[in-house]
């Protein structure tokens, strides 16, 4: 559930109305909404109640400082992927200690700033890593927690960009040769074995999957068990799915039940820490993009709404073909509704935020994208020399501006013109 609802027509978020952010804010314009990040974030801790948990908040997501801020505030932990990410948790006042780096290739400054700053947990993904990972540490001094990220060859029947926990994606290590990295891993000196993790994918909308990967991680355990390695964090990755348009995705409670009945089965699970790294389902529905209709162009063959947000503002609909949904925000005046490509001002065909939408619309309409608080403007570049929009938090009655709008200088800051005699 969302704090984004109709009052008399038009559309608010919590107790502001979107038509009076646009005004003051402009267009395009990311909008997101305290209560729900604070809701969907208390649905997973809720969920697993007195069992022994740490919900790192997937910073990938949505990493503006405000909703690192506020999560940390609420005690989450996060999941990074690179120094940018830790750098801005720390920012944000998150625990170093509650933060846990995932990716393929972490580099050695990235490792050694982690492990200067005391992360939880590395999330290593390959034997290579293992080894640099060792040797940094060595180097100074310290003993790194490890987890290696096993890939569990689940098909999480989720879209094939989006799908991560199969044998022929590049994460992980696969789940027959975990035993002999863990093996490998507790004969390096400088590592310390803490968990085992895996991520089978996002936007799953089924707990089948993750069932799955729980039975193999299981048995994985058991034999590590027989070896003398102990686990003490089970991390599961792999996000919980949002309505986008009609699906029914299982909520974190249905899920973390469904984990901690198997667990109850398993000798020693009442005791094993679970870490989740969900993000979409803390963000997406927890905001809007703003976007003002500029031209509406009837075609032969289409109708086009051209509006002013487009693919480097929000690329999920032109690089996965994402529906969000797509909404008129003061519906006050009667319109006649027609069938509209909502296409933005970018030089390419690609640059859709929806296509075949049914809207009742007229030029100067604002409209609001749906679900877009969650890999949206995380994504977004200035493709076309498109300065990126502003981000904006309500809480309540109350509008606070978490990134400005960037400007034209903004765009070539860093940039030198060539010296004239190199002309
Ligand atoms: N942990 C790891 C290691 C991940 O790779 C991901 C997402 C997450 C956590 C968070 O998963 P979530 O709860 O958000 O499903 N840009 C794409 C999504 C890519 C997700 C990649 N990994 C999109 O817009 O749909």
């Amino acid at each position: 559930m969302d704090h984004f609802n109709y009052r008399d027509g038009v559309l608010f978020a919590e107790d502001v109305p979107l038509t009076r952010l646009a005004d003051e804010i402009g267009t395009p314009c990311y909008v997101y909404s305290k209560t729900t990040f604070t809701r969907h974030f208390r649905a997973y801790t809720e969920a697993l109640g007195g069992h022994p948990h740490l919900i790192c908040y997937a910073v990938k997501a949505n990493s503006n400082l405000a909703v690192l801020g506020l999560l940390a505030k609420l005690g989450a932990g996060f999941d990074i992927v690179s120094i940018g990410e830790l750098e801005r948790v720390l920012k944000a006042g998150g625990d170093p200690g509650k933060v846990v780096f995932s990716g393929v290739a972490k580099r050695r400054d990235e490792m050694v700033r982690a492990l200067e700053v005391g992360i939880k947990c590395f999330n290593v993904e390959s034997v290579p890593e293992l080894e640099r990972l060792n040797a940094v540490a060595a180097e100074l001094g310290v003993v790194a927690p490890v987890s290696l990220r096993v890939n569990p060859d689940v098909d999480a029947g989720t879209h094939p960009y989006i799908s991560t926990g199969l044998k022929d994606n590049k994460f992980g290590i696969a789940v027959d040769e975990a035993l002999e990295a863990y093996a490998l891993a507790s004969d390096l000196p400088n590592l310390a074995i803490k968990g085992l993790d895996c991520h089978i994918g996002s936007q799953l909308t089924e707990t089948a999957p993750f069932l799955d990967a729980l039975e193999r991680l299981l048995v994985l355990m058991e034999r590590l068990r027989e070896r003398g390695i102990e686990i003490e964090h089970l991390d599961l990755g792999g996000g919980l799915g949002v309505p986008y348009r009609d699906e029914t995705p299982p909520q974190p409670f249905d899920y973390a039940s469904q984990l901690l009945a198997r667990l109850s089965r398993w000798e020693g699970g009442e005791n094993l820490t679970l870490l989740f790294e969900p993000g979409r389902s803390i963000a997406a529905n927890a905001g809007v993009m703003l976007t003002r209709v500029e031209f509406l162009k009837p075609g032969e063959t289409k109708n086009f709404a051209i509006v002013d947000a487009a693919m480097n503002d929000l690329i999920r609909p032109a690089l996965y073909q994402a529906w969000q949904m797509i909404v008129r925000v003061d519906t006050r005046e009667a319109r006649e509704s027609a069938m509209y490509d909502v296409v933005g001002p970018v030089c390419e065909t690609g640059d859709f935020l929806g296509k075949e939408r049914e809207l009742a619309i007229a030029a100067n309409d604002l409209l609001a994208v749906r679900s877009a608080g969650a890999y949206g403007f995380v994504m977004a570049s200035n493709y076309n020399s498109r300065p990126r929009p502003a981000e904006v938090m309500v809480d309540g009655d109350r509008v606070h501006v978490v990134r400005a709008r960037e400007t034209l200088e903004q765009l070539w800051a860093g940039e030198a013109l060539l010296p004239d005699e190199a002309n």
